[in-house]
């Protein structure tokens, strides 16, 4: 496994609770130890269909949060939205359910080290792991705002008890039935300008990252954003989910989503190549 990947572990994690929460399910893990390695940014391969069925490839799902404490020893949140075979099975699984997790995987958001004003950008399910997020910078001292969107209301993900940790939430729907009216990066321009950002913390649809990007792209403004291509192996090797980067010397090149991501510099991304041939 990549040296990025050092501290993942393969273990067998019970289902403490399935709950649905609009078109998701929010899914605690019991994973022990293992909630102590796991950082805001990272994501978990699990075995999805049983040991009969022909779902080889592990599917991937940013964690939402750990809990090193909680009654059931550590445990992680995930946002399942029931989309295909796999994680329409996971989102079927009940209470005690013991699950095959690869846990923690890929790169995590970096954390300034200094209290700065930072915007927080969740694009449907894509709001799931900046809560675990937003406590960090909460307790690092910095302003959090926080932006999510969707389609509509049901598509939103915004637990109450996420709130607390940050200092202002907006919501936007494109068909106006939660929040205001419009897309989640209607606002942005306004908001770095108004409120001084000093870095945008993002996770959505591919349009929505590409979107900040044209927003800050040559600013002073840090663009990390958690990217969620589609991935086959999640550990390196098929590379099923490069992107195509460019660094600021110029050189170009092809970066693995599931191991140079999924956090990533969105300043590198070439977004207009993204899915194309350079
Ligand atoms: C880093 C990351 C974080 C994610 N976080 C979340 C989350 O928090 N919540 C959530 O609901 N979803 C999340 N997803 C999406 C989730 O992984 C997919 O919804 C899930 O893989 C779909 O599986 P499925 O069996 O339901 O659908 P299917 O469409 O049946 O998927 C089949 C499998 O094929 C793979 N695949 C698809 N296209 C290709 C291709 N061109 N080449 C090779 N393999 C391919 C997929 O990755 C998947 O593993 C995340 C994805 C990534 C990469
Ligand atoms: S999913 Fe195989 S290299 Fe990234």
């Amino acid at each position: 496994m990549a040296e990025i990947n050092r501290k993942a572990k393969q273990i067998t994690a019970q289902v403490v609770s399935n709950k649905r929460v609009g078109q998701y399910h929010q899914l605690i893990l019991a994973i022990g130890d293992a909630a102590q390695l796991c950082m805001p940014g990272n994501f978990a391969a699990i075995n999805v269909g049983g040991d009969t069925s022909r779902m080889i490839l592990r599917r991937a799902f940013a964690i939402s949060r750990v809990s090193v404490n909680s009654v059931a020893g550590g445990t992680m949140e995930l946002i399942v939205a029931p989309h295909g075979q796999g994680s329409t099975w996971l989102c079927a699984q009940n209470e005690g359910a013991d699950l095959d997790v690869i846990v923690p995987l890929g790169t995590a958001f970096g954390i300034p080290t200094e209290p700065v004003q930072v915007l927080l950008v969740g694009g449907g399910y894509g709001s799931a792991p900046l809560f675990g997020l937003a406590e960090v910078l909460n307790a690092r001292g910095c302003r959090v705002d926080m932006l999510l969107g969707a389609s509509t209301a049901s598509k939103i993900y915004a637990p109450m008890e996420g709130k607390r940790s940050v200092n202002s939430l907006r919501i936007y729907t494109e068909d106006g039935t939660m929040g205001q009216s419009g897309r989640v990066t209607d606002p942005i321009a306004a908001m770095v300008r108004d409120l001084n950002i000093a870095v945008i913390y993002s996770c959505g649809p591919m349009a929505m990252l590409a979107s900040i990007d044209s927003i800050t792209r040559g600013t002073e403004v840090i663009h990390q954003c958690a990217v969620e291509e589609s991935m086959a192996c999640g550990i390196g090797v098929c590379m099923t989910c490069v992107l195509p980067t460019q660094d600021a010397d110029g050189t170009i090149a092809m970066l693995r989503s599931c191991i140079d991501g999924p956090v990533m510099d969105g300043e590198k991304v070439i977004w207009d190549k993204v899915g194309k041939a350079l």
